[in-house]
């Protein structure tokens, strides 16, 4: 990564990564609100923690959309980070659970059902991803025009649902242990975590009234970089640094997982995250205003977290 692409993304999250921070502690139930438990066990997995990729990207997205106008949207762009966070928190608490991946270690902290239990886990999960919609339904009082909102909404419900990200962990999970196609691999990477990256990609660029060419550009991009990330994720979990990252290694080994490393071998799966990002950044070309997209695609591919 150049270091003026570093500096600027530096700048980037500066300005963005404590109001993101604010929003969502503003957002969430405190934590003596009734019932204490649920509401401790959503601020635990939501607040300190993440690196709040999703949300930053629809802020970058509704900035470029909005151009000169992102003053105005700046509010609501806030509350759209705060409820993707919200729903990115809930996927991550329920994929941590014994039925699932059954890992205890997230954001450098135990998994939610090691300190609620697991009947808790479960419930604050739910709680976060209801809880997200109904951040989306308060984007009118912010001065969004109703039939956003509601486009908004229809991307994030097909995102988060069985035909999105619902459907990617169930088909992960259907393949543990088993020798897997190439195809099978992209549907889940695509779904688990792709789906999810398009929609706010596309929810940002909406906030901001993108043209129908810029929102077309930022879903291939958002195509592009949600594989990229992923493979990335995979990557760091043979070779990255647990205290780094905040979650174990060699989670996907244990659980008998098909990754892009063991499809492709470490370097395969390299340069094919590599290409990923190449493929985000050509899907910009033409528009305005993209140089922060560019340098959270370059930054994914060399993150070490
Ligand atoms: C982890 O996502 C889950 C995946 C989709 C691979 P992140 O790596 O973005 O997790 P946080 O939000 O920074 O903790
Ligand atoms: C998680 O994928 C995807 C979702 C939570 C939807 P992983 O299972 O690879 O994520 P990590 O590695 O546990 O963060
Ligand atoms: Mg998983
Ligand atoms: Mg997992
Ligand atoms: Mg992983």
């Amino acid at each position: 990564m150049k270091k003026s692409e570093s500096a600027m993304l530096e700048t980037f999250m500066a300005e963005h990564l404590p109001n993101i921070e604010r929003e969502l502690a503003q957002c969430l139930p405190p934590d003596d609100a009734y019932p204490e438990k649920l509401h401790q066990a959503m601020r635990y997995s939501t607040l300190g923690g993440g690196k709040r990729l999703r949300g930053l990207l629809a802020v970058a997205a509704a900035q470029l959309a909005a151009k000169e106008r992102f003053p105005a949207v700046r509010s609501a762009a806030y509350r759209l980070a705060a409820a993707v966070e919200m729903l990115h928190t809930y996927s991550l608490i329920h994929d941590d659970l014994p039925c699932m991946d059954d890992d205890d270690f997230r954001r450098g902290k135990p998994s939610n059902h090691k300190v609620f239990g697991e009947a808790v886990a479960v419930l604050a999960g739910d709680a976060l991803l209801t809880e997200s919609f109904a951040l989306l339904g308060q984007l009118p009082d912010l001065g969004v025009p109703v039939e956003v909102v509601v486009a908004i909404m229809r991307e994030m419900a097909a995102a988060g649902g069985s035909r999105g990200l619902i459907g990617g962990q169930v088909v992960d999970l259907e393949s543990e242990g088993k020798q897997i196609s190439a195809e099978t691999l992209e549907y889940i990477h695509t779904h688990k975590t792709g789906a999810l990256f398009r929609a706010v990609l596309r929810c940002g660029a909406l906030l901001g009234r993108a043209s129908q060419a810029e929102l077309a550009a930022v879903t291939r991009y958002a195509d592009g970089f949600g594989l990229c990330f992923q493979i990335v994720d995979d990557i760091l979990d043979v070779v990255g640094d647990e205290s780094k990252l905040g979650k174990k290694v060699g989670s996907d080994a244990l659980q008998g997982k098909v990754t892009y490393v063991t499809l492709y071998g470490l370097e395969g799966a390299r340069s094919l995250a590599v290409k990923a990002m190449e493929e985000a950044k050509a899907a910009l070309a033409g528009l305005e205003g993209t140089y922060i997209l560019e340098c959270l695609a370059e930054y994914i591919v060399h993150r070490d977290h």
